[in-house]
């Protein structure tokens, strides 16, 4: 199979709000997506992981600590125990009481916001292709059918791999640190239509060779203006933010575009 022959990524906003809007409320939160949207974002970035008891949440880190007031490996905990946990009182007394969502719940405030979505997973070693598997299999059955097809995205190839295996039909990201010289190979042989990379360690080269080859780059995560104005004078489709408002305003991208 080509890369012609993976499935099209939606088209794109110029600016995704990263983790939801993670400098503005308590990244990978009900309360951050919401927030994305206020400030017109009309696609967010998030990560999901299994717990304990297979079920699905949007968490970032493999431990609780930095992003709740509990402790531990979520993969180590049932979901029970991860809900009882404060996700909000760690980034401001106004978000106390945010619960660690699961993707089923995101899914759905994603639907009553009316927020595209790219899907990042996450998993602890030996975990990512079952991960993979019960992530594309929800988005499968509960995407909202009137938001933008979303894009799952993941550095774990097995992941990708089991994305592909369960829901062969969803738009693949590959994500990178930084863009090996095999990036092609890899993104043909995982089916990606979209590959993702760290802004720090772009140049116009390799974004000209990525875009000349048909596939979108997405770059996380530019909080400075200034920064995403040059990514996209290189040909950028996409960056990540945590400041989304602010990028999108002060780069002055795409006249009249919201993020
Ligand atoms: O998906 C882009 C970006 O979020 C990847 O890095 O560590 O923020 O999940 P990280
Ligand atoms: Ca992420």
């Amino acid at each position: 199979m080509s890369e012609r022959d993976a499935p099209s990524p939606a088209p794109l906003p110029p600016v995704i709000g990263h983790r939801g809007a993670a400098a503005h409320a308590p990244e990978n939160t009900l309360a951050a997506l919401s927030q994305a949207r206020a400030l017109g974002c009309r696609w967010v970035e998030f990560d999901v992981r299994l717990t304990a008891d297979d079920e699905l949440i949007l968490l970032h880190d493999a431990r609780l600590e930095r992003t709740t007031d509990g402790n531990g490996k979520a993969a180590a905990l049932p979901l029970a125990t991860i809900r009882r946990y404060d996700a909000g009182s760690w980034f401001a007394p106004a978000f106390a009481g945010e619960r660690v969502p699961t993707l089923a719940e995101a899914l759905s405030r994603l639907g009553e916001l009316g927020l595209g979505a790219n899907i990042e997973v996450k998993a602890e070693r030996g975990r990512a292709r079952r991960t993979g598997e019960r992530v594309a299999a929800m988005v499968a059955r509960a995407w909202p059918p009137a938001l933008p097809p979303p894009i799952l995205s993941s550095f774990l190839l097995p992941a990708l791999s089991g994305a592909r295996a369960e829901a062969p039909e969803l738009a693949r990201g590959l994500l990178f640190r930084t863009i090996p010289k095999n990036w092609l190979v890899v993104a043909m042989k995982f089916d990606c239509a979209t590959i993702h990379a760290d802004q720090r360690f772009l140049n116009p080269a390799i974004v000209a060779e990525i875009r000349r080859l048909g596939y979108s780059l997405l770059a996380y995560t530019v909080n400075d203006p200034v920064r995403a104005r040059s990514l996209f004078d290189w040909g950028v489709t996409a960056v990540f933010s945590d400041l989304p408002d602010a990028v999108l305003a002060a780069a002055g991208v795409r006249q009249g575009a919201v993020c």
